[in-house]
């Protein structure tokens, strides 16, 4: 097919498929997937790939009793882009891979802690549940921005302090039972191992159609949750990767659905401060589950959130899950075989910024500021003629599609190393289709196509990053 044909298909399937959602309809028409068989064994990108996962497989010396643990995908990009010479300190390298937002001062923001002390009592173990404190601190938050005016409040036995957002994620998925678990393609991309460590459950993916902006239908998720027996859901909120978000009405059917249907939804709401759907003068606003929960401990609905992204501290490891009591009692035993508990000292020093008023004005800075790059951002690589479908309404992701690039570029995977050449690192779009039971191959993936492309750095290396971008893409359209 040439790429005018497929140009042309692709406008005539998008308006079919906006027709048919105008109509209400559920009838969905797919794209085909542009792959011709056996293709991997010809890309150098995939062949390097596909080496550096069975090499721990074929060269170690195998240690009676231990089986090769996985990795996640992220970190095959930093250990790539680590051996060609990237480093923190590197000033000639721009990381739109990692996702990570900048953790210095941006504008207006008030200035980030760089010292922490603590009585002797901190160099004690802390509870593996957290300090008192600081679950209540975290209950009182979310009371005052998502549950005011409403009868059912939350208190520090739903909340569970963890260290780190997968620290959350898996001492939750140590917890489930011998059940269906439903989750998105694509999305975060640690939920791959993180569901294939525990063998009780059984994860069943639903993929989400590029053409409806990979947005869910409510009613779609009904029929799925009953079709297939899930009892839980997983999903990230805001959408790591494609930036979407479910709020408002939106999210209140989702909730009143996990209560109708009696199926927990767990809700990662790592990236909840980074919303940019409401004008910017409403700057500040975030969006929670929380907001729609009818009783805090016999709703559904289980959220993770933490200081890593929201708070911009990833080093800090505080994170909470809050949720029903019962729940978050499980929650805390599991910590304490899986990992002992958060850092003592830093829950102490987490407190005064969980303040509400210091929320609010932290979130206003932030989204000002991350607004701001999303659009630089997100013009500069429209300009270089990569398709970004849907701009973000949350995160700090851009999830761009690459096919109308000339080869190697239009494969995720491609793009990926030639943009390591200029010293650029980007995630390539198969990291996200989370397929923890392998059960796809690499080159079927609907995400070959796709880059992640991180606006978290700051604007100085953004600004970087997108010049040698422009370079890369010139040295392949110049005639
Ligand atoms: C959606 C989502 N959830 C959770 C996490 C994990 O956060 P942490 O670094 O605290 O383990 C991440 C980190 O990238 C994420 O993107």
């Amino acid at each position: 097919m040439s790429s005018e044909e497929e140009k042309t298909q692709r406008v005539e399937i998008e308006s079919q498929s906006e027709k048919l959602l105008s109509q209400g309809t559920q009838v969905v028409p797919r794209k085909p997937i542009l792959v011709k068989k056996n293709q991997e064994n010809e890309s150098t990108p995939h062949l390097r790939l596909r080496a550096a996962m069975s090499r721990a497989t074929i060269e170690l010396v195998r240690t009676p009793g231990f089986e090769d643990s996985a990795s996640t995908g992220v970190i095959y990009v930093m250990s790539r882009a680590t051996m060609l010479g990237w480093g923190y300190k590197n000033r000639e390298w721009c990381n739109f891979g990692q996702g990570a937002p900048e953790v210095g001062q941006i504008p207006n923001s008030v200035p980030r802690p760089t010292s922490a002390s603590w009585n002797p009592q901190g160099n004690e173990y802390a509870s593996v549940a957290g300090t008192k404190k600081l679950r209540q601190a975290v209950a009182d938050l979310y009371n005052v921005r998502y549950r005011v005016g409403l009868k059912s409040q939350y208190t520090y036995e739903n909340v569970c302090i963890t260290p780190g957002g997968r620290a959350s994620l898996t001492r939750l998925a140590s917890t489930f039972g011998q059940v269906y678990l439903g989750h998105f393609l694509p999305d975060y991309s640690a939920y791959e191992e993180m569901l294939s460590v525990f063998k009780k459950f059984v994860p069943i993916p639903e993929m989400l159609d590029p053409l409806l902006d990979y947005k869910e239908r409510i009613a779609n998720l009904h029929r799925e949750i009953v079709a297939k027996g899930l009892s839980l859901v997983l999903l990230s909120n805001p959408s790591n990767p494609t930036g979407n978000v479910i709020e408002e009405t939106e999210l209140d059917e989702w909730v009143q659905l996990a209560r109708d249907t009696h199926t927990c939804f767990i809700m990662d709401e790592f990236y909840s401060n980074y919303i940019y759907s409401h004008p910017v003068e409403q700057n500040g606003r975030t969006v929670s589950a929380a907001s729609y929960v009818h009783d805090v401990n016999s709703d559904p609905i289980v959220i993770v959130n933490g200081l890593t992204k929201n708070w911009r501290l990833p080093g800090w490891r505080i994170t909470w899950t809050i949720g029903p009591k019962d729940v978050i009692r499980n929650v805390a035993n599991a910590g304490s075989f899986l990992d002992g508990g958060a850092n003592h000292p830093f829950q102490e020093a987490a407190i005064p910024l969980l303040d509400p008023k210091f929320v609010h004005e932290d979130t206003k800075c932030l989204q000002d500021h991350f607004r701001k790059k999303r659009d630089y951002v997100a013009s500069e690589l429209i300009n270089m003629g990569i398709d970004i479908p849907k701009i973000s309404k949350g995160t700090f992701y851009l999830w761009a599609d690459v096919r109308n690039l000339p080869p190697p570029l239009n494969m995720g995977l491609g793009f990926f190393e030639e943009a390591l050449k200029f010293k650029v690192v980007v995630v390539p779009g198969i990291f996200f289709d989370v397929n923890p039971a392998k059960r796809r191959n690499l080159f079927h993936s609907p995400y070959h196509h796709n880059v992640r492309i991180s606006y978290g750095p700051p604007m100085e290396e953004l600004a970087l990053g997108l010049k040698n971008l422009r370079e890369m893409i010139h040295k392949y359209t110049k005639k």
